[in-house]
């Protein structure tokens, strides 16, 4: 199985700059890939604090605590809520990094279920502790939800055709396998549309991980919780593969570098906002041409990237 490549590495190490003694917080720690760049010039008095929801990522921390001179840290849990805990805990972070999305581990490993092209559970959990698998979605969720979360999460054209396919066909027996829910996908997207796009399920598969994870819904708390652990002059990065992530991305970084907020023509700032960040780049950073070649699931990254003010 391959290991995870990671995007846009030089990218991140270049604009989150780590120094010694820094304290990093990687929030989707994978298999280690820009953590072991970013811990490099930690040195012993660094700290590098890793966040993963899926307890399979434990033996790549291993590895990666055994191999750099940095102290380390290890929280199986979902960044939303140990990004409070740290806040809590009164942590301050000079660098941090959100890469969203999958590891290729995930979705190479059949038995998580994520892949539309190997037979297995219908699972798609990153967090096997979560109650609810994207079978038991498949289950219960009305043609209407089905609908839009193809339509939407998926961009599928055929979000209601598909829908209205996964309800007739689970009236006749449970929908448990990744295998299953292909057919049905296949069965209801007409034929010449099948071999444009990419494999006719990718989109309904990547509609439900996206439900089933809810990384649309925890990912505005999470931004809030990253930027309020930055130290002053701190440096965060997120990355994401969605264009409903990069939305919410986008926006959260808009208004944490926002200054005054004063009508046009005011001849004096009567609001008195100041930006408590700068952006570090004005668009969204891609990768390369070498680097989609190399690596074609690094196609969708987009990466943004701001440095909390001194004295914010
Ligand atoms: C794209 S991979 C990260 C790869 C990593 N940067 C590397 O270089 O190997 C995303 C990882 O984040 C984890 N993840 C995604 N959403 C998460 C969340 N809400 N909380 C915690 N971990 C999450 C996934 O389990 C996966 O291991």
């Amino acid at each position: 199985m391959a290991v995870h490549d990671p995007v846009l590495l030089d990218e991140v190490a270049e604009t989150l700059r780590p120094s010694p003694g820094d304290v990093v917080v990687d929030c989707t720690f994978g298999a280690g890939g820009h953590a072991r760049r970013l811990a490099a010039n930690l040195g012993p008095g660094g700290l590098y604090i890793a966040i993963d929801q899926d307890p399979d990522v434990e033996e790549h921390f291993d590895d990666f605590a055994a191999s750099v001179q940095c102290e380390t840290r290890f929280i199986r849990k979902n960044f939303a809520d140990a990004l409070r805990d740290l806040l809590d805990e009164g942590v301050r972070a000079d660098a941090l990094l959100m890469d969203l999305g999958l590891s290729s581990m995930q979705v190479d490993r059949p038995e998580r279920g994520f892949s539309y092209s190997r037979r297995a559970p219908l699972d798609m959990r990153m967090d096997p502790d979560r109650e609810v698998s994207a079978a038991d979605l498949v289950a219960t969720a009305s043609e209407q939800d089905l609908t839009r979360w193809f339509r939407t999460y998926g961009e599928e054209r055929f979000a209601k055709q598909i829908a209205r396919a996964v309800v007739r066909r689970r009236e006749l027996a449970p929908i448990v396998s990744t295998c299953e829910l292909v057919e049905i996908v296949r069965s209801a997207v007409p034929a010449a549309a099948q071999f444009a796009g990419g494999h006719p399920a990718k989109r309904v598969f990547q509609a439900l991980r996206i439900v089933v994870n809810d990384e649309l819904g925890l990912l505005p708390g999470a931004l809030a919780h990253a930027f309020a652990l930055l130290a002053p002059g701190g440096r965060m990065s997120v990355i994401s593969f969605h264009s409903l992530e990069d939305k919410a991305v986008k926006r959260f970084m808009q208004e944490a570098t926002a200054g005054c907020i004063c009508p046009p023509g005011m001849p004096v700032c009567g609001c008195g906002r100041n930006a408590a960040a700068e952006l570090l780049n004005k668009r969204a950073v891609m990768p390369h041409a070498g680097e989609i070649h190399r690596n074609p699931r690094a196609k969708s990254a987009r990466m943004r990237s701001l440095r909390r003010r001194e004295g914010e």
